[in-house]
């Protein structure tokens, strides 16, 4: 298996290249954001308890994103590896993810960090902002409160990754393409290492 985090703070592009990346490499895609935002449209009680962090731009609690992830873990036999999209997103949650994987006798591979300066992560949240319908893209207090809570919980796991060696930094910024190459060298190199 080859299993990936692709890293970053709001708005850094981990989605729009997850989409690709799944594509060529046929990894399962695990995006926590993306599996809320389904619980909230099927208005079941974890969607509605997780909606009143999300529209302030909170974290959701750590039992219920290791929950969701255990869950689609068991339920995805037979894939080539896993890409992880803003997950893990605390210490905690990446300290479970590396006890469920060593439970199926696998690990994280690399996590790919995005780096996106500040200003740049705002102009792109606030545009999509304008058409999305996301609660959390609305306003620009909220979408400063995701940032602050990435610095504040998120970044620790950047060195949780870093102790084990397995981080490589990429930059965010220019177009999609270009990132995409960018994403797929590092991928291209490192799946020729066996590092679990
Ligand atoms: P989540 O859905 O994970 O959102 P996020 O990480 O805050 O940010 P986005 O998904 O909006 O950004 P992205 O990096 O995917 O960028 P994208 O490709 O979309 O989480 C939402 C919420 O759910 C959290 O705040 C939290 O409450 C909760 N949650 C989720 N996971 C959790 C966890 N593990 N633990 C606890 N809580 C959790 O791109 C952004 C925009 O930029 C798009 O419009 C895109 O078109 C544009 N764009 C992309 N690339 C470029 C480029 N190169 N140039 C110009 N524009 C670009
Ligand atoms: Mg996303």
């Amino acid at each position: 298996m080859f299993n990936l985090i692709l890293f970053g703070p709001p708005g850094s592009g981990k989605g729009t290249q997850s989409e690709r990346l799944i594509a060529k490499y046929h990894l399962k895609h695990l995006s926590t954001g993306d599996l809320l935002r389904s619980e909230i449209s099927r208005k079941t009680p974890l969607g509605l308890k997780a909606k009143t962090f999300m529209d302030k731009g909170f974290l959701v609690p750590d039992d219920v994103v290791v929950g969701m992830i255990d869950y689609a873990l068991d339920n995805s036999p037979d894939v080539a590896g896993f890409l992880f999209d803003g997950f893990p997103r605390t210490a905690i949650q990446a300290e479970e993810l590396d006890e469920l994987l060593s439970g199926k006798e696998t690990c994280i591979n690399v996590m790919l960090a995005l780096e996106v300066s500040e200003e740049e992560l705002i102009k792109r949240l606030v545009k999509r902002g304008q058409t999305s319908g996301r609660v959390d893209d609305g306003n620009e207090i909220v979408i400063k409160a995701r940032i602050k809570e990435y610095h504040l919980k998120t970044a620790a796991v950047a060195d949780h990754y870093k102790k084990a060696n397995k981080v490589v930094m990429v930059k965010g910024e220019g177009t999609v393409d270009d990132i995409f190459e960018r994403l797929c060298s590092e991928i291209d190199i490192l799946m020729k290492e066996k590092n679990c």
